[in-house]
């Protein structure tokens, strides 16, 4: 049966590149650029071509033009015309085979995913505020200068680095201004920056909790990661020795929950001082605090000691690939300097949205929206575990987008297998945890991961029931 027409008129002249150009006048050129379109497939056999009038339209050529062009194509076997049914490309007219075309296409296997995604990392992708964001996105096309179309700073714009300047003092108390501010595509191009300098050569202390994505990228870099053990006050940073720099996450520990305690914010910038070292502050969800106040970064206790790093990927999407690195004066052009040649660069167009967005007060009112949503998702998890599971203690919900629910020891694998069963995803403690903390018997909670953003809310009901279902019963105590 023909193929519709499906594309319109206006889409074969550019989607099909029908280039009329050539010294041979248009109706040759028109006829080149259908042939070519046969020959290398993207006119298929049976597709129907759009009538005389439309396509000359398109192309500014006369009605005559085109209808010549189909003529003689139709002569030359490449279509078919038929009384009433319009021109079509003829059956017979292979397209050129791409050059490894014998090698048989596998598609991948299509993975299901699971029923419940309770795996923490992501936000609810349905909430992105896509009006809001166009509306960014246009203004800063509108009123962008042409030069923003050249060769750009590998700093980032700095409109957007103006922004972060005034958005960051306010919201997360950073101490800054836009020469100290690199863009770059999130937290762990950051990493793989910062572990191309003299930063973060030799020893990085890290948590003995975090995510084992960073320890892999560092390791990969030759950077050597050391755990430090955490507490109900978080890292304890009084353990730091030879090192020179410690990576942290202070308002929020990933993945356990707890800010660090006001007198080991202190402690770890004195530190720093002491030792010449640096702070490698993550703040990766430091917006998202639902008991206070959020808690300030580390880094406006000593904006020389402190390297800031934040990131679009739980306010807005982890797919924007935007973030901000906010650097001690000293380790600016270091950084700059790997930065280097444009592929490490973030879209300027992109750029600009968030410019755009920020100083609009879109992603205020962006953040206050999810916030409150998220709020009442942990408010949710917390009322279900108390009145399904009350013997399970739910931690780390101050905070964030993920809570972690304590189990006794010895259980978190039976727990996470029969979450599995359950068709949950979620992960266990124990996927965290560095290896040399392991190693060292550094103390460890057995324990479950939550993240409460990842469901759409129509799904996260389901959710909750079926993890009330799957968590583990309680134990009875042995006299
Ligand atoms: C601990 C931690 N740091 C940082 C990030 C942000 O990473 P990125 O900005 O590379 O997406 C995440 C994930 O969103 C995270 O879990």
């Amino acid at each position: 049966m023909a193929k519709p027409w499906v594309n319109s008129a206006q889409r074969i002249g550019s989607d099909l590149h029908l280039e009329l150009s050539g010294a041979g006048g248009r109706r040759a050129a028109l006829i080149d650029a259908l042939r070519e379109a046969v020959r290398g497939g993207r006119l298929t056999p049976g597709t129907r071509l759009p009538p005389y009038r439309s396509l000359a339209a398109d192309l500014g050529v006369a009605r005559n033009t085109v209808a010549d062009a189909y003529a003689e194509l139709v002569a030359e076997g490449w279509l078919t015309a038929r009384q009433g049914s319009g021109t079509h490309v003829a059956e017979r007219a292979e397209p050129l085979r791409p050059r490894h075309a014998r090698v048989p296409v596998r598609t991948p296997p299509r993975v299901r995913g699971p029923r419940h995604d309770l795996r923490q990392g992501t936000p609810d992708a349905s909430t992105f505020p896509r009006a809001a964001w166009l509306a960014s996105y246009r203004r800063a096309l509108q009123q962008a200068p042409n030069e923003v179309f050249g060769p750009g700073d590998p700093a980032g714009r700095v409109e957007l680095r103006e922004a972060l300047t005034e958005y960051l003092a306010r919201a997360r108390g950073v101490r800054t201004e836009p020469g100290r501010i690199v863009i770059c595509s999130g937290f762990a191009h950051a990493l793989r920056l910062l572990s191309r300098t003299p930063v973060l050569r030799g020893t990085l202390a890290v948590e003995a909790y975090g995510l084992p994505f960073h320890r892999e990228l560092l390791a990969d870099a030759g950077v050597r990661t050391v755990p430090l053990p955490l507490d109900e006050h978080g890292a304890d940073v009084g353990r730091l020795t030879r090192e020179r720099a410690v990576l942290l996450t202070p308002a929020h520990q990933f993945p356990t929950g707890g800010p660090l305690h006001a007198e080991r914010r202190a402690a770890v910038v004195g530190w720093a001082r002491a030792r010449g070292g640096v702070v490698l502050e993550d703040d990766y969800d430091g917006e998202f605090r639902y008991d206070r106040k959020p808690v300030g970064a580390v880094q406006g206790l000593d904006p020389e000691r402190v390297i800031f790093v934040g990131s679009a990927s739980k306010s807005l999407s982890p797919a924007l690939r935007l973030g901000w690195m906010v650097l001690p004066e000293r380790y600016v052009d270091d950084v700059l300097a790997v930065k280097g040649e444009r592929e490490a660069w973030v879209s300027v167009l992109d750029q600009l949205s968030l410019a755009d967005f920020l100083s609009s007060g879109s992603y205020d009112r962006h953040v206050r929206r999810m916030r409150q949503r998220y709020r009442s998702r942990r408010d949710r998890l917390v009322a279900a575990l108390a009145e399904h599971a009350p013997h399970i203690e739910v931690t780390g919900v101050a905070a964030g987008l993920h809570a972690v629910l304590r189990l006794p020891p010895g259980t978190e694998r039976s727990a996470v297998k029969a979450a599995t069963w359950a068709g949950i995803a979620l992960d266990g403690l124990a996927e965290f945890r560095h290896p040399e903390a392991s190693r060292t018997r550094m103390p460890g909670h057995d324990g479950l991961v939550v993240g409460y953003a990842t469901p759409s809310e129509h799904a996260y009901g389901a959710a909750l029931d079926a993890l009330c279902r799957a968590l583990p019963p309680e134990t009875p105590e042995t006299p």
